[in-house]
């Protein structure tokens, strides 16, 4: 029977008969295929193997440190790189949602380059590619389209590396098994997905270091919340956005005007099409409060309560 063991064993032995005694390049994004292809290529190859997770300051709270605390321990020669000031000077000013993906990718792409030169020679670039995304971009425009305007972490055809995809035969399903066999923690591997340019996208208009910061505290009070009322998994994505709206609110005898934001919360298969979910008002209550009482920026709340189509579940 084919056990996540039998194809871990499998895939560690390709791994090492294709690399060799090369050395190998991987981008980590903090997802779940990512981290698992870390930890499987540090089992087949061990430090010839370099993982690159580039932190481009638009994480959630506590991001970075919780690859590091993942994988470093299991054995991921990892590297970490605050590219914050890169990423947010690019952004300066810049308002209109696809010239900031535009820049956040092209940003990627130079900071992931620069990273090779300063780690490398690479002889090989591992990618998590999966079944579904070989038939994808084989399927024609479509899908493979909207892919790759969706993907950031997309890299130049110039770089001179051959490529590693021991996913390539393999569904969501496996990797997540794969990643239980290998002790990539639970928070990782039940992860919402999370979009490549990050809360940029969910910052309405220009960002900046100080929005980027309030966010990531709504943020992180909302999706904590979720885990602690048992609602993560329930939900398929989550998120909070920040609007340039200065609502009026009352602070003792004063009024104040302060951000509004909106939060949301969908059920989905894929993301294609998606329902808002129905989260429990005690819930929507509690997040609330929680975050007028400690992000003193914000004065409002509100719950997105349109489904996709028509809206898209971003933002912008
Ligand atoms: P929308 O907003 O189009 O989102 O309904 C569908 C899914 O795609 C994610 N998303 C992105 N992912 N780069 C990404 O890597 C992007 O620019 C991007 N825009 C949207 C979104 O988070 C949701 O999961």
């Amino acid at each position: 029977d084919w056990t996540p063991q039998h194809i871990v064993d499998e895939l560690v032995e390709d791994v090492r008969a294709t690399v060799g005694s090369g050395k190998v390049l991987l981008g980590i994004s903090g997802g779940v295929d990512s981290s698992t292809l870390s930890l499987l290529l540090a089992r087949a190859v061990g430090d010839q193997l370099t993982a690159v997770f580039i932190d481009h300051g638009l994480l959630r709270l506590g991001e970075r440190e919780q690859v590091e605390h993942a994988l470093r321990p299991l054995g991921v020669n990892l590297v970490t790189v605050d590219a914050s000031e890169q990423f947010l000077s690019a952004l300066a000013g810049v308002g209109d949602p696809e010239a900031k993906r535009k820049i956040i990718g092209r940003e990627f792409i130079r900071a992931f380059e620069r990273e090779a030169a300063t780690y490398g020679p690479f002889d090989f670039l591992a990618q998590g590619t999966l079944y579904p995304d070989v038939i994808e971009s084989a399927g024609g425009e479509g899908a493979a389209n909207i892919k790759s305007h969706h993907n950031v972490g997309g890299l130049p055809d110039d770089l001179q590396f051959k490529l590693v995809e021991p996913f390539r035969t393999l569904f969501k399903d496996e990797v997540r098994e794969i990643a239980a066999l290998l002790g990539l923690p639970e928070a990782i591997r039940t992860r919402h997905p999370f979009p490549g340019p990050g809360l940029a996208i969910r910052i309405l208009g220009d960002v900046t270091r100080e929005k980027v910061d309030i966010l990531q505290r709504v943020d992180d009070i909302f999706i904590s919340g979720l885990r602690e009322f048992g609602l993560y998994d329930a939900t398929w994505q989550a998120l909070a956005v920040l609007t340039p709206i200065q609502s009026v609110g009352v602070m003792g005898d004063e009024r104040t005007y302060k951000n509004l934001v909106a939060l949301r919360a969908v059920t989905s298969v894929d993301g294609m099409t998606a329902e808002w979910a129905r989260l429990p008002h005690d819930f929507l209550d509690a997040v609330s409060s929680r975050i007028v009482n400690h992000v003193h920026e914000v004065s409002r709340v509100v719950y997105d309560v349109t489904s996709k189509p028509p809206a898209t579940i971003e933002w912008e």
